[in-house]
């Protein structure tokens, strides 16, 4: 049977917890395909570059290319730890990857699953997918500071907005918005102020469109979009944005949806040149690692995202209901990260209980 060569990087934090939920359902929902799944397994993060003063060292890099596809958890430490000061695990590690395996479409889903409780009063139908663009925008590291720690310091942080990048990411939140029933594309951008990568985003979007005329497509200012997101998020299908913008949405997304706990994402490299990477949007959570206490339910989702990726339709959908199901039946009781991991992979391997 095929062999399908899996990157696994567990990370730090609440990273190795989840993930070792994640493969548990990774197996239960492929034991009855005609596949086998072969893991690597790479040491990378705060905790690696702590022992070894490794970030991410071009073997490492060369090999996680050679596989078909990349399952992450979390990388980075505690949120101004003095020793990873100059590590910058998430600009060395995390969007190292993004960018060196040309990651340009980030897909974010936000679905409010029956049985969840959003923060909002009334949600409405939550269930849209944020494009974001993941190799351009202002993390691209074009930046620089002249005369730093004196009083006249200027930091420059560009953001870089190139017509092919933005174009095919474009292109590719189209196709998306095209196979969905609601066909609704929204832009959202800061056109008002960043006029020329506005006017770059607009000009693309125009241009696109026409490629396909049943997608309805609108305009938003970000601002003006946070808004909607907490008033009417019901209005929204796809949303296309830069790396930035799309960053702080998708937090806000999770957020209404049900917590980020629940919010998966991938790495796309659509065209497959370079595997894609699927890994829960959330970070690392010092402040509740290694207690058993994170959810896994977005690094479960983002194995579904996985097997969808790599043409498993129906063990991607059996992710989903088992995690549909087991969202449903959530109530108050506490429950550690591997209860919830057992828990869905009962409903995988046992179809009584579906
Ligand atoms: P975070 O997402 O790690 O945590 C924010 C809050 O959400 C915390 O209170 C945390 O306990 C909670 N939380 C996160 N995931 C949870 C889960 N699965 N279940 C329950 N609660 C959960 O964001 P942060 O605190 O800003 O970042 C911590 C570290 O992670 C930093 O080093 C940051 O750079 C890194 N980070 C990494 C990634 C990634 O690897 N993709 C993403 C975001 C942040
Ligand atoms: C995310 C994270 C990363 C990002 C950081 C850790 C570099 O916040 O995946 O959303 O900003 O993309
Ligand atoms: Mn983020």
């Amino acid at each position: 049977s095929p062999q399908i060569k899996l990157a696994v990087i567990p990370g730090d934090g609440i990273g190795p917890e989840v993930v070792a939920e994640a493969v548990k359902v990774l197996g239960a929902a492929t034991a009855s395909e005609d596949v086998s799944f072969d893991l690597t397994w790479f040491s990378l993060g705060a905790t690696r570059f702590l022992e070894t003063g490794d970030v991410l060292t071009d073997e490492d890099l060369g090999s996680i290319a050679g596989h078909d596809a990349i399952l992450l958890g979390a990388v980075g430490g505690t949120p101004g730890d003095p020793r990873l000061k100059d590590a910058n695990i998430e600009r060395g590690l995390l969007l190292k990857l993004r960018f060196s395996l040309d990651h340009y479409v980030n897909l974010r889903p936000s679905v409010l699953f029956p049985g969840v409780q959003s923060p909002l009063a009334a949600p409405g139908n939550v269930d849209f997918v944020v494009v974001r663009e993941g190799t351009e925008g202002p993390y691209v590291g074009n930046g620089g500071a002249i005369r730093q720690g004196t009083a006249h310091e200027v930091a420059n942080e560009v953001s870089v907005n190139t017509a092919f990048g933005v174009e095919r990411v474009v292109r590719h939140a189209f196709a998306v918005a095209q196979a969905r029933p609601g066909k609704h594309l929204t832009l959202v951008h800061k056109t008002n102020v960043l006029v020329f990568a506005g006017s770059l985003w607009q000009r693309v979007v125009a241009s696109v469109a026409a490629e396909f005329p049943e997608v309805a497509v609108d305009y938003l200012h970000v601002d003006a979009a946070t808004i909607f997101l907490v008033t009417n998020p019901s209005r929204f299908d796809v949303i296309v944005t830069d790396n930035l913008f799309g960053d702080i949405l998708t937090d806000l997304a999770a957020a209404i949806s049900g917590g980020i706990g629940l919010a998966a994402s991938g790495n796309i490299n659509p065209e497959g040149r370079f595997p894609s990477m699927f890994e829960p949007v959330h970070g690392s959570a010092p402040d509740i690692a290694g207690k058993q206490l994170a959810d896994p339910t977005a690094a479960i989702l983002s194995v579904a995202l996985l097997l969808d990726h790599l043409g498993l339709a129906d063990a991607s959908t059996r992710v989903s209901a088992a995690v549909t199901a087991d969202i449903a039946a959530r109530d108050r009781t506490p429950r550690s990260t591997s209860e919830v991991g057992d828990a869905i992979v009962t409903r995988l391997t046992d179809k009584g209980l579906q």
